[in-house]
């Protein structure tokens, strides 16, 4: 165990699932050379999100609620989280493994001081590196990132309404700002930006149409989430979920929609393109229809700790190994035996009952 969480965590939230267990090693031979790692459902791993920081300047109310993220909550000391250097030195291993893309998420990344300084490390990786922001910083920090060799850019946004985006947000930002933020990735050359709009009914579902409308024509990708079940202070609930198959119809019946092929296996949104040739959208249906059985992702915390789930109650221990002296060799053993131990398929399995369970918190983990 790397930390005793009582001692930090708020009293209001289940600490459960930001407990770590040891990684005993790698159990059997590793792969050879050329052979391919895959877990205990046969899914390769090709994804890697690193989440740099468990704080965030807005207090969502789907993510960080006021009530559990206060004056009180204690956020991970600094010596708790992985230096750049750190960070780099486990994606490296992690790109011999077979990753092929790697996002950076937090909290909000863009809060942890001099990130580009990692994105020019990961970036000589040679992989698809981006980053998921809640665009608060991005005005101010797209050019250097950009230069530090950044491709792109995914932007939160969930509404283009102010006073339903800043009640969203919960710290009264403006819309204004995002939207600079996202002109400013796109003049810096992270073009397309993907935007992201978690939908919850009765909150901003009547904001679906306006954001189609919005970013229709302007060569970005609007996507639309559904709300899910992430960590246990959210107090999620079904009757909150709209499905994509709704979002799809309401947009439809303006602006006719056609399907569009995967890009790849295992792609998370499913695409539709405008008739008219206005461009594409996206819908992520993680709660309606579960896209587990092609998930090759593996989530770092900031605190070097190993998900294979989004929705995991516990993680695996890396720091210890890492700061313990262990080599690259013992490191990537570790990893290998996390990910062929693997059998998650938690959006295949929700239930009431799962939903209620303590899990890792989405601004902990990313997303
Ligand atoms: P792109 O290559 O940019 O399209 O990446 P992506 O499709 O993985 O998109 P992104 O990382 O922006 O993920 C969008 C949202 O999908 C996240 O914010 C989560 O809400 C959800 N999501 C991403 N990965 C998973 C996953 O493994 N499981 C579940 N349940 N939801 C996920
Ligand atoms: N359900 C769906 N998406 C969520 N996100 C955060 N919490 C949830 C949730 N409960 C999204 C954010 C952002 C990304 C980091 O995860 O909106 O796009
Ligand atoms: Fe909102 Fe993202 Fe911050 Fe969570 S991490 S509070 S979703 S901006
Ligand atoms: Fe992957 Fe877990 Fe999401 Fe399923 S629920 S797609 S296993 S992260």
């Amino acid at each position: 165990m790397i930390f005793e969480p009582d001692e930090r965590r708020s009293p209001a939230r289940n600490i459960d699932a930001m407990k770590v267990i040891p990684i005993h090693g790698a159990r059997g031979p590793g792969a050879q050379e050329g052979e391919r790692l895959a877990d205990a459902r046969g899914r390769p791993l090709r994804d890697l999100r690193i989440s740099v920081t468990d704080r965030c300047n807005f207090r969502c109310v789907y993510c960080m609620p006021r009530e559990v993220f206060g004056h009180e909550y204690k956020f991970l000391p600094h010596g708790a989280i992985l230096s750049f250097e750190e960070i780099a030195r486990l994606a490296r291993i992690f790109v011999g493994l077979g990753v092929k893309k790697i996002r950076l998420t937090g909290g909000e990344p863009l809060v942890r001081r001099d990130l580009h300084q990692l994105i020019a490390q990961l970036a000589e990786l040679g992989v698809d590196l981006t980053l998921t922001t809640n665009g608060s910083l991005l005005a101010k920090q797209a050019q250097a990132l950009a230069d530090a060799g950044l491709k792109r850019v995914t932007v939160s946004l969930d509404s283009l309404d102010d006073a339903v985006f800043r009640a969203m947000n919960d710290v009264a930002f403006p819309v204004a700002r995002v939207l600079e933020g996202i002109e400013a990735a796109a003049a810096a050359g992270l073009a397309p930006v993907k935007i992201n709009m978690v939908v919850k009914r009765g909150t901003n579902d009547q904001e679906i149409a306006p954001m189609a409308r919005h970013w229709r024509g302007s060569g970005h990708v609007v996507r639309f989430i559904e709300y899910m079940d992430v960590g246990s202070s959210n107090g999620w609930r079904m009757d909150d979920v709209v499905p994509s198959a709704e979002v799809v119809r309401r947009i439809g019946e303006e602006y006719p929609l056609e399907p569009v092929d995967p890009e790849y296996r295992g792609e998370v949104a499913e695409r539709w393109r405008y008739r008219d040739g206005a461009g594409e959208i996206g819908v992520i249906s993680s709660v309606t229809q579960a896209f587990c059985r092609d998930c090759s992702r593996m989530r770092l915390s900031t605190e070097g700790a190993l998900y294979t789930c989004l929705f995991a109650q516990s993680g695996h221990d890396l720091k210890n190994l890492l700061r313990g002296g262990a080599s690259d060799e013992q490191l990537r053993e570790a990893i290998e035996a996390v990910w062929r131990a693997r059998e998650d398929r938690y959006s295949e399995i929700r239930t009431a009952e799962t939903a209620a369970r303590p899990k890792v918190e989405m601004s902990y983990i990313g997303g």
